[in-house]
């Protein structure tokens, strides 16, 4: 009955971290990749709002879930500014679409976070 109990725990945690990277490979695949790409009109500042919406909730959830590499605290700090510089394009401010280009830096986040 112990065994069952531990067994069933050691499932719950892998499909737990199995979905986290889900939602991090499906918002890559979907907002970051195409050539119209939300992510790629935030930088032109050509997203409307209701795709900023989108995005936002998108990031949201990224933050929450769990890279396959890299430390917690560097994912949390990444993801929020992604997050900060969003919220500056949904206010309108004029540094908003530059500090989102900076801070969705591709290369910069995979070196550190995206896993084989
Ligand atoms: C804040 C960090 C971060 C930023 C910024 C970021 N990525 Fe990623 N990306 C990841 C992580 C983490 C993975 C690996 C997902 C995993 O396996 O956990 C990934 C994986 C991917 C993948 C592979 C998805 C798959 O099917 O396995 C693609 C494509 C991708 N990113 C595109 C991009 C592009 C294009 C940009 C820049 C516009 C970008 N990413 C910016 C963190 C980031």
């Amino acid at each position: 009955m112990k065994k069952t109990a531990l067994t069933l725990l050691c499932l719950a945690i892998g499909i737990a971290s199995a979905s986290a990277d889900a939602i991090i490979k499906q918002s890559m695949k979907k907002y970051h990749k195409p050539d119209d790409a939300i992510a790629k009109k935030v930088g032109k500042g050509e997203a409307s709002d209701a795709e900023l919406a989108e995005l936002l909730k998108s990031y949201e959830e990224m933050k929450g879930a769990k890279p396959s590499k890299g430390d917690a605290g560097s994912w949390e700090e990444k993801t929020a500014a992604v997050i900060g510089a969003l919220k500056k394009v949904q206010a309108k401010e004029a540094a908003g679409p530059a500090e989102f280009k900076k801070a969705i830096d591709c290369k910069a986040c995979h070196s550190v976070h995206k896993g084989k």
